[in-house]
């Protein structure tokens, strides 16, 4: 496995990601999947969060309870895709900051064009969890990371569903210093960037569009 790269092959997020993959499954059944798989990726990438006591009373008694240490963490989705995976992080992470960087791939080049960015501030104290749910080519990925480092951010993770072995080389080389977390790395990208085998064009599937 390639250093800095986590492959989350629980048989609960191989088995969903499997009927995630299937052409005929619906849009509901893929939503609600991306958001079950969700919840295991963020419980795998938030895993050795620091953490400290405080003094609480419990019924019986007071004690010092293991809380995460910290300011709160920061989400930042990469739309449109991006959101599936933030929706089930925000379940289970609710006081999590959240900000958008909006970048559409120009289909003659394939690289990222932005067109939104709105980022919590200080990011210099957070860990700050960029989600896309495909790395293809990571050119989209490195920009947003390119984004986030500007805006303050040194602690950061990437947390996606599917990668392609082109698309964690580019991040490698681009953000060396972030780790990358993904539930599969597929074969290789077709000629249009689309990952292989893959899954389709993750957005038109969670959001039922062409
Ligand atoms: N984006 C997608 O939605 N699917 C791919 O296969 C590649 C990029």
């Amino acid at each position: 496995m390639t250093e800095g790269v986590t492959l989350v092959d629980h048989p609960l997020v191989q088995h969903k990601l499997s009927l995630m993959r299937e052409k005929e499954t619906s849009t509901n059944s893929f939503r609600r999947l991306l958001r079950e798989i969700s919840h295991l990726l963020a419980y795998e990438i938030t895993r050795d969060l620091p953490l400290t006591t405080e003094r609480i009373e419990t019924p019986l008694q007071p004690m010092d309870a293991p809380m995460i240490e910290g300011k709160k963490l920061a989400l930042v989705s990469i739309l449109r895709a991006g959101n599936g995976l933030l929706d089930g992080i925000l379940e289970l992470i609710p006081a999590a900051r959240v900000g958008f960087v909006g970048l559409y791939r120009d289909p003659e080049t394939l690289q990222p064009v932005q067109y939104y960015n709105k980022l919590p501030g200080n990011l210099d104290e957070r860990l700050t969890i960029v989600v896309d749910p495909m790395l293809a080519t990571g050119n989209s990925s490195a920009a947003a990371i390119d984004l986030v480092k500007e805006a303050g951010a040194t602690n950061i993770r990437f947390m996606c569903l599917l990668a392609a072995p082109e698309g964690i080389a580019r991040m490698r080389e681009a953000h060396p210093d972030v780790p990358i977390i993904t539930a599969a790395i597929d074969s290789h990208l077709n000629d249009h960037g689309y990952i292989v085998p893959g899954l389709g064009d993750a957005g038109d599937r969670m959001f039922g569009t062409k």
